[in-house]
């Protein structure tokens, strides 16, 4: 019998539909083969944000810490919900974030978080929570593609597009909300996956763009369940976007809708590889501690009936650092120092494109997160124009999906020299 004939029809469905040699893995492992013929060549693919010596860069308090930690409190176990200390100290970092009229409110209408395995574990634990198979999810043009793998591939949700972003690059509420009432008058329970700052766009909204998705959530009357996915929550590089999380504007609107909040050390600390999520339950209306943990209950039993417990050793680092004024102050001036390292990348890279003609790619107004964001003018390929850039020395990965209109190059600026800025500039605008 051969190998594959024992496979599940679960692995088998999965096997053909995902592509580990596409997205930003794929388009990672293409630059760093073309690397080795190409002394100069500059990676732009994946979003981990690097030092100009190429190192990553990470915060020196944690990896202090982590130095420290004895042998148990790295190899034992958490417990399956996270450990007590850190659920507590990672949910009041985490609306420590938020203006301060809206901290009390939020944590009334939330739950403790939840460990997860990274951002995707979380999302994984949240659409298995709430959705069923073939339940409809609201899912923007403009995603991160792995999120098709989770949702769509492997937990079987209906894809229900909206356009986030239009022809020019101008991020809208306005279908989203269009497509809300359509499903709502269906009267069946649905989900929207909504991720700011944006990958791959790098656009966050307005508060004046935001009222349009809250008036539209306030009105539904079918259960509603909202994915937001924080990877990126804080890193915002202009004053006229909201530069946390929405979390604390989507609860309390509407006792139909449930929000379920996704962050982590990936980003937020710079810990990709430490793999520790964080999930954390928003509802529409004052609910009682003793429902909350009971809801809370059920996706521990999701997590020790799959995955089980979440890395400890990263979670201890965390608690020992939040919980001690001295380090914490140290770790608030290191993630500004992150900040503004992002912030000039950012700053440069708009401002050189700005200068420069191209008659083929359209910079969109991105305002956050890790990535620049290209449209493609002349209905020309994404995915052939990034295999030009290889060529020309620079690695970028592309969103393109012709059925939703979704078709740009992205720049991960978060992993670009300083001194590799002008460079990248000139080699994208070489393409013609
Ligand atoms: C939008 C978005 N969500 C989730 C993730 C995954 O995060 P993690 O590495 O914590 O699983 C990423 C990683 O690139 C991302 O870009």
């Amino acid at each position: 019998m051969r190998s594959h004939e024992n496979l599940s029809k679960k692995s088998l469905y999965l096997d053909e539909r995902i592509d580990l040699s596409g997205g930003t893995k794929g388009w990672d492992n293409k630059s760093k083969e073309k690397a080795k013929d190409l002394p100069n060549f500059i990676n732009a693919t994946v979003g981990t944000a690097r030092n100009n010596d190429g190192s990553l860069l990470i915060f020196p308090t944690l990896l202090e810490e982590f130095g420290k930690l004895s042998g148990d409190q790295i190899f034992a176990y958490a417990n399956i919900r996270g450990m007590p200390k850190f659920a507590k100290l990672w949910k009041e970092d985490t609306l420590a974030s938020f203006p301060a009229d809206r901290v009390e409110r939020t944590d009334r209408l939330s739950t403790l978080p939840l460990t997860s395995c990274g951002l995707t574990g979380g999302l994984s634990l949240a659409g298995e929570a709430f959705l069923d198979r073939d339940d409809s999810l609201l899912i923007p043009n403009s995603r991160w593609g792995n999120i098709d793998n989770v949702l769509l591939k492997n937990q079987r949700l209906k894809e229900v597009n909206y356009e986030l972003l239009d022809g020019e690059g101008q991020l809208s509420f306005l279908d989203l909300a269009e497509k809300i009432k359509i499903l709502d008058n269906n009267g069946k329970k649905f989900g929207i996956y909504l991720n700011f700052p944006n990958n791959p766009s790098g656009i966050s909204p307005s508060f004046e763009q935001v009222k349009i998705l809250q008036e539209s959530l306030s009105e539904v009357t079918t259960p509603t369940i909202i994915l937001l996915d924080d990877a990126y929550e804080g890193y915002v590089y202009e004053s006229d976007v909201i530069n946390y999380s929405l979390f604390p504007h989507l609860v309390g609107l509407n006792e139909n809708v449930i929000v379920v909040k996704m962050d982590g050390a990936s980003k937020r600390y710079c810990a990709y590889g430490a793999r520790l999520g964080a999930v954390t339950l928003g509802f529409g209306y004052e609910i009682d501690e003793e429902e909350k943990t009971s809801i809370r209950e059920v996706l521990a039993k999701i997590t020790r009936s799959s995955v089980s417990n979440s890395p400890r050793g990263i979670q201890e680092a965390i608690i020992n650092v939040l919980e001690d004024n001295g380090k914490q102050t140290k770790i608030q001036q290191e993630r500004k120092i992150v900040h503004n390292i992002l912030s000039n990348r950012y700053k440069n890279m708009k401002r050189i494109a700005d200068e420069k003609e191209t008659k083929l790619l359209f910079p969109i107004e991105y305002n956050s997160g890790f990535f620049s964001y290209f449209l493609l003018k002349n209905n020309k390929s994404a995915t052939e124009v990034s295999k030009k850039l290889l060529d020309k020395g620079l690695g970028t990965v592309p969103f393109e999906n012709r059925s939703n209109g979704l078709n740009g190059i992205r720049v991960a600026f978060c992993s670009i020299r300083d001194e590799d800025i002008e460079k990248t500039t000139d080699i994208l605008y070489s393409i013609d």
